[in-house]
């Protein structure tokens, strides 16, 4: 433990305060960010940050507290350190978010890593989130997470803990304000949450616990404190900006392992023209493959694939390809031997090449913690383009090896270059997909310059959203997977992962047509919306269900066509401000503690509220409303919240409600851009924000302010500017009059 407070030193926004046994640096960032460093760890070096650590605020001071401790006042937020090296983080009215008490390190006796471990306290009314892709959520219950990015090795439900990635950043919501932590340290832990309970009458108030372990690194974190968009904003200036995807990668897309030619891809192709569906992008998965080995295709079955790309590009169709980043060991192989002979991959103590076994049979793994690896790794990608791929979609990236090592990855002992730092797999493990992301985003970069590199990657950790986004892996055919589902989108947003979504129909098995349609509705709002399931599942094609999912799915694919630019809009906005475009329903009421409960409904932006069915046999449910008044978008019935009420929700729709005074932007008939307004309550004003699709580059949108004046009977639309307002451009639609 850290011992006796002894002196404090101010620094640049804080300063650093050393007790008997460690010291403690303290540092408010311009951004609002707090950071903290126990025994000498500094913001830097990370793999998180985005371009290296923000400038100190010079305006935070360190000042004595009381009782021998210290504290740092910001504007924001006020850190209170103890003299025995406890830390609190306050609101500027003093009101205490979060307590954590003095870490504790075991150093071994012969030297290495020291475990460290360290606990601390919220509200008795706090909600825990975050921690990565967590299929249990999106409120993470009492139990123990662990942060090591996991392949189950089977299709996963609610119940499966870790998942492919996780995060060691929490967002804690409470009466008294939101927070998130963020403990910068890549290595193995495990962090166990408890809840806290209200004492009833007079008793006492039982804290919310959360205590982290970690088997090394540095003990060091981040604190963010304010309303969750603030928040999130926070981290995105902090981790970088969410990689914005191109128009097409918000439409839908299909995908299978098993695919099997160019004959089937076609086929499927013709079967959404055939039935007016629309489509966006076909994903080959490794079937597609030499022999399933990465940077190759099968040329007996996929013999024209460049031609087929441009035959599907002409109707704006785009082919995405897997990526698995295990090289087959095998001499001739050219990706194994360029890999070998700039000494790409990664190797154990001894020196041997490591060995696992991925689909290719016997690998090796590229060491991405290497520039020059990455480099090499990037340039690959040369190949893919050349074969007229799109988009790049990043699998088996925890990394998995099957011929377990203990674990389905790597050796721990496995060595890795660590940015020339040097170190093993134990630190290495949780970002060796965050550093591939970098390889193929860098990569693409060089190589097609004027397009957005389009990627997402099963695993990850802080930070892959600058790079790409992600989907929620191989969750099992059932309804709990849908529930799941959902749960890994939300929990990833709030991670500032902003874009993915699920394999709609689960990956392993065959649905019920209702639970297909459930999914496929769910899916259509959003992020990434795709269809997607491995070679024994069912088949996932809208029409293999009967036409009255057909005829359903249908709608929902017209819908998501319909809401394209406001999926447009909410993916600028994500880059610009880091948040969600799926959100909970207490996003801008975390006050609101029946919505903090709530993980069967969510907010799409600040528009829409989506209300998708999860469960079997539903044909009414049950939806809480955040304050303010609320339409159903199908039949135009006013609500106001904060209210519960019961909605149908036969097979043909899924609830989906506007908030009155939203001005979003939707495709109309003809195919350009309208508005559509919900009419403001009497007396009250709305408004909306567009951000209009500037292509595949890298040209900025100018973000349009739209106001919505209710005069009686009639809405008035204008687009705010610095000179005064004016007439929208788009054709004005409004709704909810009645
Ligand atoms: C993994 C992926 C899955 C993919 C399969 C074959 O299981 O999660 O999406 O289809 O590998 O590449």
């Amino acid at each position: 433990m850290p011992g006796q407070v002894r002196e404090a030193e101010p620094g640049p926004g804080g300063g650093v305060i050393r007790f008997g046994r460690s010291e403690l640096r303290v540092t408010v960032a311009v951004n609002g960010a707090v950071f903290w460093g126990w025994d000498g760890a500094e913001p830097e070096p990370s793999y998180a940050l985005a371009v290296g650590c923000p400038e100190p605020d010079p305006r935070a001071v360190l000042e004595p507290d009381k009782d021998g401790g210290w504290r740092v006042v910001a504007e924001r937020v006020t850190v209170v350190v103890s003299r025995h090296g406890g830390l609190d983080v306050c609101t500027p009215g003093g009101v205490v978010l979060r307590r954590d008490l003095p870490p504790r390190w075991w150093e071994p006796v012969g030297g290495g890593a020291a475990r460290w471990m360290q606990r601390s306290e919220v509200a008795a009314d706090a909600r825990f989130f975050g921690l990565g892709g967590r299929a249990g959520g999106p409120r993470l219950r009492d139990g123990s997470y662990r942060l090591w990015n996991s392949d189950p090795g089977r299709a996963f439900g609610p119940g499966d803990d870790p998942l492919y990635l996780t995060m060691p950043m929490q967002l804690v919501v409470a009466d008294a304000g939101a927070h998130l932590v963020f403990h910068d340290n890549t290595w193995d832990g495990t962090v166990t949450l408890r809840e806290g309970e209200e004492g009833a009458g007079s008793g006492h108030d039982r804290p919310g616990r959360c205590e982290v372990r970690m088997e090394g690194g540095p003990v060091r974190g981040w604190v963010i404190v304010g309303t969750p968009a603030r928040v999130l904003h926070t981290w995105a200036s902090l981790t970088g900006a969410p990689a914005l995807p191109p128009a097409w990668a918000l439409g839908h897309h299909h995908a299978r392992w098993g695919f099997g030619s160019e004959h089937e891809v076609r086929r499927i192709v013709a079967g959404y023209q055939e039935r007016g569906l629309p489509l966006d992008s076909v994903h080959l998965d490794i079937d597609h493959y030499e022999d399933h080995q990465v940077f190759t295709v099968d040329q007996r079955r996929f013999p024209k694939l460049p031609g087929l790309a441009d035959e599907l590009r002409r109707d704006g169709i785009r082919l995405v390809s897997i990526i698995d980043p295990a090289v087959r060991a095998a001499p001739g192989n050219a990706v194994y031997d360029s890999g070998s002979v700039l000494d790409a991959f990664v190797r154990d103590a001894s020196g041997r090449t490591v060995r696992g076994e991925v689909w290719a049979g016997e690998s090796v793994f590229p060491d991405f913690t290497h520039a020059r690896v990455r480099k090499w790794w990037g340039d690959l990608y040369e190949e893919r383009l050349d074969q007229g791929f799109a988009g790049f979609w990043h699998d088996m990236n925890e990394p998995t090896s099957f011929s377990a090592f203990g674990e389905p990855t790597l050796p721990r002992s496995a060595r890795h270059a660590l940015e020339g730092r040097g170190g093993d797999h134990r630190e290495a493990h949780n970002v060796y997909a965050l550093c591939m992301a970098r390889a193929g985003y860098e990569g693409l970069r060089e190589l097609s310059p004027h397009e957005r590199p389009f990627l997402f990657s099963r695993s990850g950790w802080a930070g892959a959203h600058r790079y790409g986004g992600t989907w929620s892996g191989d969750v099992a055919t059932g309804w709990p997977g849908l529930r799941a589902s959902l749960s890994l989108v939300l929990g990833l947003g709030l991670c500032g992962v902003p874009y993915s979504g699920p394999d709609v129909g689960g990956h392993d098995g065959v649905p019920s047509p209702e639970l297909y349609l459930r999914w496929f509705q769910l899916g259509a709002y959003l992020p990434l919306f795709r269809t997607h399931a491995g070679p024994r599942a069912g088949r996932r094609e809208p029409w293999e269900f009967g036409p009255q999912v057909l005829e359903h799915a249908r709608e929902a694919l017209l819908e998501r066509r319909r809401l394209m630019p406001y999926f447009v809009t909410l993916a600028q906005l994500a880059r610009r401000t880091g948040a969600p475009y799926v959100r909970p329903l207490w996003w801008a009421a975390p006050e609101d503690r029946a919505l903090r409960d709530c993980e069967d409904a969510f907010l799409l932006g600040d528009c829409l509220l989506v209300a998708p069915v999860l469960d079997p046999g539903v044909e009414r449910r049950a939806v809480r409303l955040p304050r303010g008044r609320w339409y159903d978008t199908l039949t135009g019935t006013p609500y106001e919240g904060p209210a519960q009420v019961l909605v149908d929700a036969p097979l043909s729709r899924t609830p989906v409600f506007a908030h009155a005074g939203a001005v979003l932007p939707v495709r109309g008939e003809d195919g350009g851009t309208e508005l559509e307004v919900w009419a403001p309550a009497p007396g009250r004003t709305g408004g909306g924000l567009v951000v209009p699709d500037a292509g595949d580059g890298w040209e900025v949108a100018e973000i349009e302010r739209y106001v919505a004046r209710r005069l009686g009977r009639r809405v008035v639309v204008t687009r705010e500017r610095e000179d005064g307002p004016e007439e929208p451009s788009y054709p004005v639609r409004v709704r909810g009059l009645g």
